[in-house]
């Protein structure tokens, strides 16, 4: 396998940032083995097309990705192609009915099983399957190479995997498994060991991590990263409603570096909305939440995810939802027509009864509402100063840097290479529509 270990890989990634850390982690193992990344599916020797199935959309297209990709194993008989993430997981050996071309179909917590997967098939040359889950997910335990990363300063953690919430529409409990807690202990000295090579700041990944218990708490572990010298921001994604704590608020008074933003899924206003969908919280105890956080952080800033659609929402439904945007004035809201997954409660039990005409006019005239409310936001930032993370070179304009305010607020500002990593006072000066323009104060 020598020649082999060479080779080129080429990776697509699909979907969310624990999907993107994944990738990373399948990277880094394999850069260690010896092998190059390559821009171009041509050149490669493996391909890995790192897959999501939460909608509908990122589900077709995976699968029509993977459907191109069929001419280059063609053309390149020695190529292997793999599957990893949700619709690997989702769809095992069905797979290779459709797609005889792909060699490794790799589930959500087989992911270190990568690099002997590729071993096999290229020794055997024979087909590999594995998608079983398992208690413990040990690629969570695998620390990436941070010089790989295209934000050096900062680095993405797995506290937890899966999720035991089962939202009526979702399909993530079935492709990630039930919620997996990683042991405190690891979490804190992998983020011990990130801040000794200079990261400043983390990112702790799961797909409800305010339910996290691996030892300790949610409050408690950050509490304990708070104490790690060096890091000096950390950020978290995704949280659920229902299990935002006290102690989780309480960590928005009394810790300094915990930045001032909270991703918090709200995806609907209506309370006969939430209900189906399985989300126990209300309009009313959604908008309490909001007050609350707000109280413990004034500066905070809000992003959510919602849909529009949902089995027989009405009008109202739908004007209720306006209403939460139209309050909370959240930052960033990623929208979405509400799609069918097979296998969710949703899908045997509801009626996709919306029409996909009325889907549309819904999600035009939210995503309307929300850029305005955006701008709006940018622009009440005109003149204030804000500590600036630089991520890196804008890639508009070589003669200005990018990075990010505690609030997540993208802002670009003349710079170059050596204010990388820096933490800066910028005074913002003009408001775009995603991001911010600054000048150093
Ligand atoms: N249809 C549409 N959107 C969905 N999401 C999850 N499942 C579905 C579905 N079946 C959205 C939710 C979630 C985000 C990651 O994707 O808003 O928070
Ligand atoms: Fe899906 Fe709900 Fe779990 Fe989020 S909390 S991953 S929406 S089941």
């Amino acid at each position: 396998m020598d020649g082999f270990m060479k080779g080129r890989i080429k990776i697509f990634t699909y979907g969310c940032q624990m999907n993107d850390l994944d990738s990373l982690k399948m990277h880094s193992g394999l850069s260690t083995l010896g092998f190059t990344p390559t821009q171009e599916t041509a050149e490669a020797d493996i391909i890995i097309l790192n897959t999501c199935s939460v909608r509908q959309k990122a589900y077709e297209k995976a699968i029509s990705n993977l459907g191109r990709l069929k001419s280059h194993k063609s053309r390149n008989p020695s190529l292997i192609i793999a599957v990893t993430g949700c619709v690997a997981q989702q769809e095992g050996e069905r797979i290779r009915e459709r797609m005889p071309h792909v060699d490794i179909i790799l589930g959500t917590h087989q992911l270190h099983r990568l690099p002997d997967l590729i071993e096999h098939v290229h020794n055997a040359s024979y087909p590999m399957t594995e998608t079983d889950f398992s208690e413990s997910i040990p690629s969570m335990d695998i620390v990436p190479d941070q010089g790989l990363s295209d934000h050096p300063h900062r680095s993405y953690i797995n506290i937890m995997q899966g999720c035991d919430n089962y939202c009526s529409y979702c399909i993530v409990p079935y492709v990630r498994g039930h919620e997996v807690n990683r042991d405190y202990k690891k979490v804190l000295n992998e983020i011990g060991l990130h801040a000794s090579r200079g990261v400043k700041e983390v990112f702790l990944l799961g797909q409800n991590v305010n339910s996290y218990n691996g030892g300790i708490t949610f409050p408690g572990l950050l509490r304990g990263i708070h104490g790690i010298e060096g890091i000096e921001r950390i950020r978290f994604t995704t949280s659920h409603p229902k299990d935002v704590s006290d102690g989780l608020i309480d960590c928005f008074k009394d810790l300094d570096k915990l930045c001032s933003h909270i991703h918090l899924p709200f995806q609907s206003g209506s309370d006969s909305v939430l209900k189906a969908m399985n989300r126990h919280y209300t309009h009313h105890s959604y908008l309490g939440l909001i007050e609350h956080l707000r109280s413990a952080r004034p500066d905070i800033s809000f992003s959510a995810d919602v849909m529009v659609g949902f089995p027989d929402e009405s009008k109202q439904d739908y004007l209720d939802t306006l209403a939460i945007i139209k309050t909370v004035r959240f930052d960033v809201l990623y929208s979405f027509k509400y799609s069918v997954r097979p296998g969710t409660a949703a899908a045997a039990q509801l009626n996709d009864n919306v029409s996909s005409e009325v889907k549309i006019e819904r999600l035009k005239q939210l995503q309307a509402l929300q850029k305005r409310i955006t701008f709006e936001n940018n622009q009440a930032r005109i003149g204030k100063i804000y500590e600036v993370l630089v991520d890196g070179i804008s890639p508009k304009n070589p003669l200005q840097v990018h990075g990010r305010t505690s609030q997540n607020a993208i802002v670009n500002f003349l710079g170059d290479q050596g204010l990388i990593g820096k933490i800066l006072p910028i005074c913002i000066t003009r408001a775009n529509q995603n991001s911010l323009t600054g000048e150093m104060a």
